[in-house]
């Protein structure tokens, strides 16, 4: 599909492509309306199991278009910046990331939501925002602490210098780091394996591993109605039988 947004499908997946090679995916308001539909298109759906973000090759995103935000500045919460912001976190399909080259203010810190990261050797991250006279966005300054230590987020977001996939990594904000030819292989076959999952265990483990935080012994409590609710579920009943037949579980056709 043509576009700034591509939208690809592969069996369950689908693959949303920032596609602005010669501005290195710098994101206009229109792109950003784009990649909002996609993720809303994406959590209403019965089909969708798995959503990757990928780039260009090179080119990840170079994040905010500054000429479009000097021009278009957003000031409202309905502007397409702020909907795109919205609708990552409020995802409850899996979100995979394959990042390769610049990636930059909401290129690096709309990782902070996303389920899986592979970036390759190329990558470089940048949190900008101090040094453009601006704050953090998209609740970095809340995850990045929580990700990193509130020392390490510091140096990130106070200094604003570049960083690569491996320092990435060390901060525990990229799963792994892949040869730029591979990196987006490595996350499609990621999403594969996610989307071969059963669907509702899988979505409930995000909701879980995506909660605010609360008093351990009331997450247990949550945790336990939670596991009850999918014990007599047809997939759980599929794997159990699966293991004890010893073969793969098939979960086709149970929804
Ligand atoms: N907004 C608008 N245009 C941008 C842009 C951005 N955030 N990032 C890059 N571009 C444009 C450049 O102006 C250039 O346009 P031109 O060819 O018409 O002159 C083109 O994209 C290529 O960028 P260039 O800087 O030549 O590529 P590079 O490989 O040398 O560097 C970056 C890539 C991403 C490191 C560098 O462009 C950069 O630092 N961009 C700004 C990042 C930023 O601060 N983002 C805002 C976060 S809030």
């Amino acid at each position: 599909m043509d576009g700034e947004v591509r939208i690809e499908r592969d069996g369950a997946i689908t693959v949303v492509r920032m596609w602005r090679p010669e501005k290195k995916n710098a994101l206009t308001a229109d792109m950003y309306a784009a990649l909002a539909d996609a993720l809303e298109a994406a959590s209403a759906s019965d089909e969708v199991r798995v959503v990757v973000i990928a780039g260009a090759p090179g080119a990840f995103t170079a994040g905010n278009d500054l000429a479009d935000f000097l021009h278009r500045p957003p000031r409202d919460r309905a502007a397409p910046v702020f909907r795109f912001i919205d609708a990552l976190p409020a995802c409850p399909v899996p979100v995979v990331a394959a990042v390769d080259g610049p990636a930059a203010g909401i290129g690096t810190t709309m990782l902070l939501h996303c389920d899986l990261v592979y970036a390759s050797t190329r990558t470089r991250f940048v949190l900008p925002f101090v040094n453009l006279a601006l704050v953090p966005e998209a609740g970095s300054s809340l995850l990045l602490p929580r990700l990193a230590g509130l020392q390490r987020a510091s140096e990130l977001l106070m200094l604003g210098e570049p960083f690569d996939a491996a320092r990435g990594a060390e901060i525990g904000l990229v799963n792994a780091v892949c040869e730029p030819d591979a990196v987006e292989a490595t996350a499609l076959a990621a999403a594969r394996k996610l989307a071969a999952k059963p669907r509702a265990a899988l979505r409930a483990t995000k909701a879980l591993l995506r909660r605010e935080p609360e008093p351990v012994a009331a997450r247990i409590d949550i945790e336990l109605a939670e596991f009850d609710r999918h014990l007599d579920s047809p997939h759980a009943r599929e794997a159990f039988s699966a293991f004890l037949q010893r073969r793969p579980p098939d979960f086709d056709g149970l929804g």
